[in-house]
Parts: C-alpha cells; structure tokens; sequence
C-alpha cells in the first residue's frame, strides 16, 4: 500500500495556541484526511517543542522548572486539537525519552560521519526566535531581523555542523524534485538564500542546562542541542529511526507543512541533516504565510491575538476550517476578520453548499417520492457532468501541490454548477411540460454533482459531508472516491429530509457582537491591571555594580557598568545621583530591567533600567541573599 507521512511543526510551549497554530495544523489535517480518502496508507503527526533557551526563560518567568512549564502548555495543545478532533495519529514531546534517544542516535552519527567539529561560536542569538545571526545580518542595535527584538551577544565553545558541505547536494534537491519546496515563490527565496553561500552551523550551547545532553560517547558534558536540530529529528522520532524503524517506510513520501518564517530550517538545515544521515530527503516542504487581524499584525501587545477556540465555538469548527483553507491563496498573508468569515458562511456555505441539499431534497419529495434514478442522467446532462470532471481533475492537482484555497474554488465551481442547472433547466417547467424523465434526470444531475463535492469536500469538512452523505444515502471512503470521483460512477439515491446544514448568520448578530466586543475593548483600556502574560514581558535581572561615576553637566545621573551575567558588562544611566555615593555601589547587587530598549540620555547608551523604590527619595532594590549574576526574577 502507498504511504504517506504529515507533519506539523512541533509548537513551542512557551505560549499557548493561536490562528497560526491552527491554521498550520488543519490544513496538515486536511491533507491527511485526504491521502487516507485516496487510499494511502497515511501517517500523521503533530506535537510540541519544548526544549531551549526561550522555554528556559518562559518557565523561570512563572516561578516553574521548565519541564513542569512544558507539561502544562504541551497539555493544553493536546486538547485544542483534540477539541478540534484533529486526525493525528501520533503526539510527540521533544521531552520524551525516545525523541531524547533518537536525537543523540542522530547527532552521533553526524559526529561519526565527520560532518560535526568543535570550534568556539562568536556572534549573536535572538532567544525569541532560538536562531544565530552575525552582525550584518541584524537591525539597527543588533536587533533580530526575524522578530526585531535584541540579540545577545553569544562566545561560547561550540560544536558546528558542516552544512557548507552540503550546499550543492541541496541546490540540486530543490531542482530537480519540482515539489521539493512549496510554493514556487518560496522556493525561489530559499534558492537565491543557499546560492548565497551557507555557512557552518553552531549546534550545540553551554550557557544553559534546559537540553538534550550529547551522546555519552562524545563525553562533553557541558553541551545541550540547539533547539532546532533537536526539534527537526523530531519527524524521524516518530517513525522510530534508529530504534525499532518501526515506521521507516512513511519516510519516502514526507510532506512537511510550515509556517514562512521557518521554511529555511526545513528547506536548508534539514535535508542537510538528512543528507549527513544519509537518508533521502522529503517530498515537499510546504510554507503558508502569516495570518493578521483586521489587517493588523498580531501579538499580545495589543492584544488582538486571534483565539481559534473562540473563533470555533462562535461560528462552528468546520466553518471555521472551511474559512482557514479557503480565505488565503495557500502561502501568502491573509487577514483574519469577523465579517471575512461571516461572508464566506452565508454565501459560499449556506447560499451555496446548504441550498443545494436543500433543493435536492425538495425536489427528490416533490417529484419522485425521494426517489432518484440516475438512468437517463447521461443520456440528457452529459456535458455537465464532463464540465464537472474538469473541475474535479484540477481540485485534486491543486491539493496534491497543497493549495487547498484553489482546491476549493474547483469544488465550489461545481456546486455553481449544479445549483446553475436548476435556474437553468427548470425542473418545474420539465413538469410542466410533461417531461418527466428529463426532470427526473435532472434532480439526478444535482445528486450525482452534490456527491462528488461531499466526497472531495470530506478531507476538510468531515462532519458536514457526512451530513450529506446521510441525507443522500451514500457513502464516504476509499472505494467511492476510486468509483464516483476517479472513474466517474454514477448512483441512485433514497433521500431524506434533513436540517438544514448552515444557519445564516445575520448582520443584525454580528453588529451586536462587533458592539460588544467594543464595549469590551474599551472596558480593557479602562481597567489597567496587567495580565501575567503582559508581566512576563519583562526580563528582570539581577546584577552586581562593577563600576559607576558621575555623569558630567548633570545632578542627577550616575552612569553604570552592570555585570548581568553576559558577555559583557552594560553600560546603564540611573538617575539617583542625589541619593547615593558612586564608590559605594561597586559590588553591590542591583535589579535591572534587562530588555529595555536601548535608549540615549545625554548623549550615552543605556542598556537598561536599574529599579528602584521612591518614597520621597530613590532606594535600590537588591535582593534579600546574594544571588548569581543574571538571575532572573519573576
Ligand atoms: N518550534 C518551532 C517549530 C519546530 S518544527 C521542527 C516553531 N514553533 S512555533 O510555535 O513558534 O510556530 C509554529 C508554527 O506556527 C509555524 O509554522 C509558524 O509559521 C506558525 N505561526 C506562528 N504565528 C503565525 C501567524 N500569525 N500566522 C500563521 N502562522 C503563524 O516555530
């Protein structure tokens, strides 16, 4: 049997789901349901990122050790997808052992291979996105190109993989396997990216514990993974590489679903991994692009963040799929808004879909007793129904090059079709004139044609379909794809009635909502209590006082050197010149409001904010025992 493998990224539990997780996973979802509808033996997985720096930092932030942290979040993904009865057939953890296991397995035989040395790694680390930049690469202040948030400075012993090595090997994947990335537009990105020149990667850390250890018989104790190594063996974990090889075979024919700002990770590290591996690369690595609201980008900060629960309970989770896969031409940005989803209910589902159930009902009862008899179907609709296999014949090559938006728009082409025959044809008229058989025939039509939508239709709106499979009396599985889409099989049909598949949603309704969730803004913007969210925004650290002076023409700055554990002491301003001496802060212990942007007073850098409480004057905080320098308070 042909296999087929899926996969999502592994999410990082450093926070909870959103529309992008979401978006990431049902179409991931779609595309397993639909190689299982074909026939394939199909495995799919999903799971959660939970090793590296930024999870380290998330969990001391809330008071939590960082497996304790992972739990709880990788739980809540757990149950978002199973509330959204996601098809996957294995979870993974990066803190399960066997994903520990097999990431060393595979580590080990980079090292054996050649493909891994030692070397010392200077240069500059966004934790927020776990990735390495050198300085030509970053933003004004050595901020992340990525995210825009600052980098550290990082000089720390390393160990490399030779991804250089492999730059020929992956420039000749991604030209001859015309799917190798997806879409076309991206792979020209990540084409012109490695033409530009790969450099060696920095693969291991030291600076921090919260890892996977590297294989005992390299007896380096002091090193964890880089999280991105760790979490791309992920997708071999799964199907037991180098333990049992369980599920090896799922290996040839791998589709990994992504987001655009980790298509380089998976279209250039990862087949270098593989490479090094030896074992052969995927199928397609398929990007999507990022999900806005209201036409503004989303994030906490203005906490416009778009809840797919949320969004699910309030118009139906398959609506919500259905809006997912069909709003955005697969790979670029789309927008997310409540009147986007609300029209693509009403006309496409309901006017559209739910209609045509309706009428096909109606007539069924009408004319022939819920009784449809295809016999003369051909005899009379024939070029329909060859106007209906065009459809059908692009849908299927749109989803097999994962554009499930155009997929739909070809299944859609057919339910105008058959809703169009009825204005056309009139069935009612046939009577009329005492032409039964065509009548008959045509109700026949709009079945066969609301059949094939149903079967096509399952993979993303599994539910719906077999509403209407039920009311039509058929069946949804592999053989009547093969008969009815593939061969063109046509069937008769008992119909029942049935309710109704989609309730309009009414403008009135979504006023009232838009309202309340005004009301609801404005009483946020009154109420000026934080979340712990907003408070875990702030990186506190404490450090100790290594020099400080006056700053000249002014009363009341005092100018810092701060040890906070980095690679260099920062440079930070502080206005309490007034209250203390500068000779007897050196050495003393200090809390600093370490992600602070960078700012200039009087002309000088400070890198920070050191906290302090006024009650008429300014009195340092410091902590109640000397602690290390750098550490976090939360
Ligand atoms: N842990 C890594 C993936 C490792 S895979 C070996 C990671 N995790 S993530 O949780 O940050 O992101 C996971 C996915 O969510 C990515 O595919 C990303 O593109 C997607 N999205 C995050 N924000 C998004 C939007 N606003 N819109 C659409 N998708 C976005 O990266």
């Amino acid at each position: 049997m042909k296999k087929a493998y899926i996969t999502t990224p592994i999410y990082y539990v450093n926070d909870v789901a959103h529309i992008g997780h979401a978006y990431t996973t049902i179409i991931a979802d779609t595309l397993a349901r639909f190689k299982r509808l074909q026939g394939y033996d199909t495995y799919f997985m999903t799971g959660t990122d939970e090793h590296g720096q930024k999870i380290e930092q998330a969990a001391q932030q809330r008071g939590k050790t960082p497996k304790e942290y992972a739990d709880e979040i990788s739980g809540k993904f757990k149950k978002l997808w199973d509330d959204f009865e996601i098809s996957y057939d294995h979870f993974i953890r990066t803190t399960d052992e066997e994903h520990i296991l097999t990431a060393q397995n595979a580590f080990l035989k980079m090292y054996e291979k050649g493909d891994i040395y030692k070397g010392e790694y200077e240069g500059f680390y966004c934790v927020s996105c776990e990735t390495f930049f050198t300085q030509t690469q970053l933003l004004e202040n050595n901020c992340c190109p990525d995210c825009g948030k600052p980098t550290n400075i990082v000089k720390e012993e390393s160990y490399f993989f030779r991804l250089s090595k492999y730059q020929d090997a992956i420039l000749d994947w991604y030209e001859k396997n015309e799917q190798s990335v997806l879409p076309k537009g991206k792979k020209n990105e990540v084409v012109s990216f490695v033409k530009g020149g790969l450099k060696d990667l920095s693969i291991t850390r030291t600076s921090f514990d919260w890892g996977i250890k590297l294989p005992k018989q390299i007896n380096d104790e002091k090193h964890v993974m880089y999280v991105w190594l760790d979490a791309l063996v992920n997708y071999l974990t799964t199907l037991g590489y180098s333990r049992d090889n369980k599920r090896m075979d799922f290996w040839d024919n791998a589709i990994h679903l992504v987001g655009k700002d980790i298509l380089r990770f998976h279209a250039v590290y990862w087949p270098a991994f593989l490479l090094s591996l030896d074992l052969p690369l995927p199928k397609s690595v398929a990007a999507h692009g990022w999900w806005t609201r209201d036409g503004q980008k989303m994030s906490k900060s203005k906490g416009n963040v778009v809840n797919p629960k949320e969004v699910a309970d309030a118009y139906g989770l398959e609506n919500f799929r259905y809006f997912l896969l069909r709003e955005v031409p697969f790979g670029q940005d789309g927008d997310f808004s409540q009147k986007a989803i609300i029209d693509r209910i009403n006309s496409e589902l309901n006017n559209g879909l739910g209609n045509l159930l309706n009428r096909i009902i109606g007539m069924s009862g009408k004319y022939t007793n819920f009784e449809i008899q295809s016999k003369d179907l051909v005899k009379f609709y024939n070029q329909e129904l060859q106007e209906a296999n065009e459809y059908i014949q692009n849908a299927i090559a749109n989803l097999e090059n994962i554009m499930p938006n155009r997929y739909l728009e070809e299944i859609w082409k057919i339910v105008s079709l058959a809703n169009g025959v009825i204005a056309k044809y009139e069935p009612w008229q046939l009577i009329k004139d005492s032409k039964q058989d065509e009548a008959n025939a045509l109700v026949a039509l709009c079945a066969n044609l609301l059949t094939k939508v149903a079967i096509l239709l399952n993979p993303c709106m599994p539910k719906t379909t077999q509403k209407i499979a039920d009311a039509l009396g058929f069946i949804i599985d592999t053989k009547s794809y093969q008969d009815i889409i593939l061969e063109n099989k046509i069937i008769d049909y008992t119909t029942k009635k049935t309710e109704p598949l989609f309730t309009r949603i009414e403008e009135e309704l979504m006023k009232k909502d838009t309202q309340t969730q005004e009301q609801q803004t404005q009483k946020e913007k009154e109420d000026d209590s934080i979340s712990i969210d907003d408070f875990s925004k702030l990186v506190i650290k404490v450090g100790e006082v290594l020099e400080c002076e006056r700053v000249e023409g002014s009363e009341k700055l005092l100018k810092f050197q701060i040890d906070l554990g980095e690679e260099k002491p920062r440079q930070i301003l502080s206005g309490i010149a007034k209250y203390y001496e500068p000779s007897e802060l050196i050495g003393k212990q200090v809390c600093v409001l370490a992600n602070l942007k960078e700012r200039k007073i009087m002309k000088q850098i400070s890198q920070g904010m050191i906290l302090s409480a006024e009650d008429g004057k300014l009195t340092l905080l410091t902590t109640h025992a000397k602690v290390k320098n750098g550490a976090i308070i939360g």
